[in-house]
């Protein structure tokens, strides 16, 4: 998609974002009539100019209420009536709005007509039309939007690259796949390393491996090193990708098990976000690392009671063998921390039910063992729309996921009580002392209806909350 940052209308489809209380004023301008319309969140009205031409008001609720979450949604809604006048074009002014709404405009165009539609043989594919030249009206024209609209053009194409990869079947999208997917980002500034079952044997990643041992699909691990030519800080990115999640002998129950293509997210959002960041060219070194298998049950699939050696040396119980994701996270991690020393590390699973339960759809849970980053992550979080919101973890929390006969068990004690902290907790025994933040995505990374400016299916959760962590690291001294 094109985007053209100009001074005045100039295409057949317009349309005009306002706060409550302005509608008159914006009508004048338009020369329009629109005494019934209210400029409510979500609210669109369209007005025919001519045979060809038209405008779509489209209200951003009052002016004290703001948030650039508003504006990404308005502009959702608008490219959904564009759709349905097959427009091509469209120019959209939001100039109420006073700071950061040219890269909301460009997230909601490109995040709101967004379709995984691949697998789709009849013709769905040709019927649709797709907005090629987005033109956005602005006050004055002002250098430095050029290179908002620039950026948020990236991450916002990252997002559905990270969103067209989750959204890939379990028997296109295995271990294997993630991992080829990956090398074909290697290039100048990003050196891919894929780890397979003999490397990870060796290594001794036996948590990882125990979890791989029911398919006959071989389990991966793969860093994405992002190194630029200057930088002083280098953070991690680590993520979850269960290519597909049956729960293995402590198997899951039929109903919905499909959605558990969706449990490799995590490792999806580190690939997207590696992509963007590199292409953005962020002076911050990003070691992006995920660990991919499939969790099935078979003859060779291990079992509740197992015990196991983590890559750290730790001893690990296998209490329940659907909570796969911290086991093969717990490698995944620690090797992280040894082998490439981050100063910091924040990974992102779609780990628990639990934290489903506590959150809900529309924010993703954190913990950590570290105040600051915390605050760092939280504050990303609000800027990009990727919101979080912080679960206690707490010493006293340790004695969750002590074992009676290993050093940890992966099932937390009460059980069903805390499950998103159990979690988290365990996944701390496998960090040494490097500032870490867990993000649990199991609620935000798809959703099983449209919601706002997302489509059904994966959301892309992580992409835009990594890049603009990235960006701000990379800003303070
Ligand atoms: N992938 C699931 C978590 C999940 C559940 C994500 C629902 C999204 C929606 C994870 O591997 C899992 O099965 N967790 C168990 C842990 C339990 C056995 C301690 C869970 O949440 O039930
Ligand atoms: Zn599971
Ligand atoms: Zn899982």
């Amino acid at each position: 998609m094109q985007v053209e940052l100009t001074n005045k209308p100039n295409s057949e489809i317009i349309a005009v974002a306002m706060f409550q209380g302005e509608e008159q004023k914006n009508a004048k301008t338009y020369n329009l009539d629109i005494n019934t319309f209210k400029a409510k969140p979500g609210v669109c009205q369209t007005v025919l100019l001519s045979k060809n031409s038209k405008v779509i008001f489209a209200g951003l609720g009052k002016k004290e209420d703001y948030n650039s979450e508003l504006l990404k949604k308005a502009v959702a809604k608008i490219t959904a009536v564009a759709a349905v006048f097959k427009a091509k074009e469209i120019t959209i002014d939001a100039t109420c709005v006073e700071s950061n709404s040219v890269s909301s405009i460009i997230e909601g165009v490109v995040l709101g007509q967004y379709a995984f539609l691949k697998y789709k043989t009849n013709g769905d594919k040709t019927e649709r039309v797709e907005i090629e030249k987005l033109n956005i009206v602005l006050n004055a024209n002002k250098k430095e939007l050029e290179t908002q609209a620039k950026t948020a053009l990236v991450i916002a194409n990252a997002v559905n690259y990270c969103r067209d990869l989750a959204n890939e079947p379990a028997n296109v999208a295995t271990p294997n796949f993630l991992a080829q997917t990956a090398t074909t980002l290697a290039g100048k500034n990003i050196v891919v390393t894929v780890l397979d079952k003999q490397e990870l044997q060796k290594l001794e990643c036996n948590s990882l491996l125990s979890v791989s041992q029911g398919s006959i699909q071989p389990p991966v691990m793969v860093v994405m090193e992002y190194k630029p030519a200057k930088y002083n800080k280098t953070i991690s990115l680590v993520g979850k990708g269960i290519t597909f999640d049956s729960g293995g002998i402590s198997l899951k129950p039929g109903k919905d098990m499909d959605q558990m293509k969706f449990d490799k997210s995590g490792a999806c959002a580190v690939i997207g976000s590696v992509k963007a960041i590199a292409e953005l060219q962020l002076p911050i070194r990003v070691v992006g690392v995920f660990a991919a298998t499939e969790n099935l049950p078979s003859g060779s699939a291990s079992k509740p009671g197992d015990v196991v050696k983590a890559y750290n040396g730790k001893t690990i119980e296998i209490l329940n063998t659907d909570a796969e994701g911290r086991l093969i996270l717990a490698d995944a991690l620690s090797y992280t921390e040894k082998n490439y020393k981050p100063d910091c590390i924040v990974d992102i699973a779609t780990l628990t039910g639990a934290c489903v339960v506590a959150l809900g759809n529309g924010v993703s849970g954190l913990m950590s063992n570290n105040a600051e980053l915390t605050q760092k992550v939280i504050q990303a979080g609000e800027e990009s729309g990727d919101r979080c919101w912080e679960l206690p973890l707490w010493p006293e929390h340790d004695e969750k996921v002590k074992s009676d006969i290993a050093d940890v068990k992966n099932l937390g004690s009460p059980e069903g009580s805390g499950g998103a902290i159990s979690g988290a907790a365990f996944l701390k025994a496998f960090v040494d002392k490097t500032p870490w933040v867990h993000l649990d995505v199991a609620g935000t990374a798809w959703t099983t209806s449209q919601r706002d400016y997302y489509s059904k299916g994966a959301t892309g959760v992580g992409v835009r909350l990594f890049v603009k962590l990235c960006q701000n690291l990379a800003m303070e001294k």
